[in-house]
């Protein structure tokens, strides 16, 4: 199992670019499934969760091919099963996300069951339970989801909870149901949006794009002909870089990234005290030798405080100036980096979902676990300023989500690198 290496103590600077959104791609790539004609994605990120995908539509029977500038053409006439089987869905719980396609466009669908993972329980309840409100017949057996419909049928759900991948999947299913379909207290993730406007470009009648009621007139078919669609940069791996130059008092330049998306999390990183300018599709990060501040974070859905950069900035403020207390909203489960960064010395107190941190001085290398993909990562930020040697088991975490990470922090003058075994 690959490890990472990291050498505290060097201030980053320099230039990167962000890659395309992997929580945008996979949804789009799932879309693909609904479209009668070949389409082609561009600003695929260079993920194992794209692997994963691939893998996933391939063992459909699905025509992929990739260029070596990682635009995918996907071509699903050639479709021979509908299932998600478990060795593909237990590696990635966004597998999920075949469920509504396969439903909506070929009436059948078998998706292994995602069940719990290390961030929380992570139920799929409003999936099932909307898609069996739009006519399906679900049942659960053997840990699969075995679903059957004739046409689905558009009508008005009012989702429970806010849910990324649920709104996805309900979009998904609705393009082709027949009459309209409302969806409401639906998520404004950026990357909802993304496959929104993919889904439009395919054809769909998708409006109230980027608010909390999406209005689906649903179709007979998606068939317009060469589509080619960018996936929008990835707003999360943006914002990890922009901590990893703050938790190092340094500066970085990131291009091809999509300021107006990172609202919340440039507002905190300038209460840290970072001197931030942006334009449109760049951000620039100075702290000008200076140690950030200590913030207090509350996660919830966008537009506010995303759940993806809360460890990151428990690691920027375990070495911060002042007391910053970080609540997390989301999902129950989130702070297992926190034993981890306490091995390395920070004083972070858990109560319930509530971590308080007092930055301390400095943290002292150490080996540590990766649990999921942004804890991996904020063990990464942490090693960075640590005073020694920091040792990141367990990376392949980070691999589904961070394109060439150890490359990139690289580039921008940090001692990293990657050991195999
Ligand atoms: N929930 C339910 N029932 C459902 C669905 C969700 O109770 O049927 C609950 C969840 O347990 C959680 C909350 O609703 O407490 C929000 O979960 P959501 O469904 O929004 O999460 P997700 O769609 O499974 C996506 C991202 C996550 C990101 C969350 C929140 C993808 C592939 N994954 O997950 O990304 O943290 O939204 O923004 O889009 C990551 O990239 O590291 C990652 C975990």
């Amino acid at each position: 199992m690959d490890k990472l290496i990291i050498t505290g103590g060097s201030q980053l600077s320099g230039e990167l670019r962000i890659s395309g959104a992997k929580n945008a791609a996979l949804p789009v790539l799932a879309a693909t499934l609904l479209s009668e004609e070949p389409v082609s994605i561009g600003n695929i990120p260079h993920l194992h969760d794209i692997t994963t995908t691939m893998q996933l539509l391939g063992q459909m029977g699905i025509r992929l091919t990739i260029d070596e500038k990682m635009n995918i053409e996907v071509d699903s006439s050639s479709i021979t099963k509908y299932e998600a089987p478990y060795d593909l869905v237990k590696t990635m719980r966004a597998s999920i996300l075949v469920l509504g396609p396969l439903l909506a466009r070929f009436g059948e669908a078998h998706v292994s069951f995602p069940g719990g993972c290390a961030i929380g329980t992570r139920p799929v309840d409003i999936h099932i339970d909307s898609l069996i409100k739009m006519g399906a017949d679900i049942r659960v057996e053997a840990g699969y989801i075995h679903a059957k419909a004739s046409r689905l049928k558009g009508c008005k759900l009012v989702l429970d909870k806010v849910t990324v991948t649920g709104t996805e999947n309900l979009l998904m299913a609705a393009v082709l149901a027949e009459g309209v379909t409302i969806i409401e207290n639906a998520a404004k993730e950026p990357e909802v949006s993304d496959l929104a406007l993919f889904l439009n470009a395919m054809g769909a009648k998708i409006s109230g794009i980027d608010t909390d009621i999406l209005t689906i007139e649903g179709v007979l078919k998606l068939d317009a002909k060469n589509i080619h669609y960018n996936i929008i940069p990835d707003r999360i791996e943006a914002g990890t870089y922009l901590v990893a130059a703050a938790i190092t008092k340094g500066r970085v330049l990131l291009k091809d990234v999509r300021p107006d998306l990172l609202d919340a999390v440039i507002d905190k990183l300038r209460e840290a005290g970072a001197d931030i300018s942006t334009g449109d599709d760049w951000i620039e990060l100075n702290m000008h030798g200076k140690k950030p501040k200590a913030v207090n974070v509350r996660t919830a859905p966008y537009p506010a405080f995303p759940t993806d950069m809360q460890a990151q900035f428990t690691a920027m403020n375990s070495v911060a100036e002042g007391v910053g207390i970080i609540t997390e909203t989301v999902f129950e489960n989130r702070f297992m980096h926190v034993q981890e960064m306490q091995r390395m010395g920070a004083d972070i107190q858990l109560e319930s979902n509530t971590a308080i941190c007092k930055g301390i001085n400095q943290l002292t290398g150490a080996p540590v676990m990766a649990t999921d993909l942004r804890a991996s990562a904020s063990l990464v930020l942490a090693g960075l300023v640590a005073k020694g040697e920091t040792l990141v088991d367990r990376i392949y975490h980070i691999d589904r989500g961070y394109d060439h990470i150890e490359e990139k922090l690289s580039q921008l003058g940090a001692s990293i690198r990657r050991i195999s075994g």
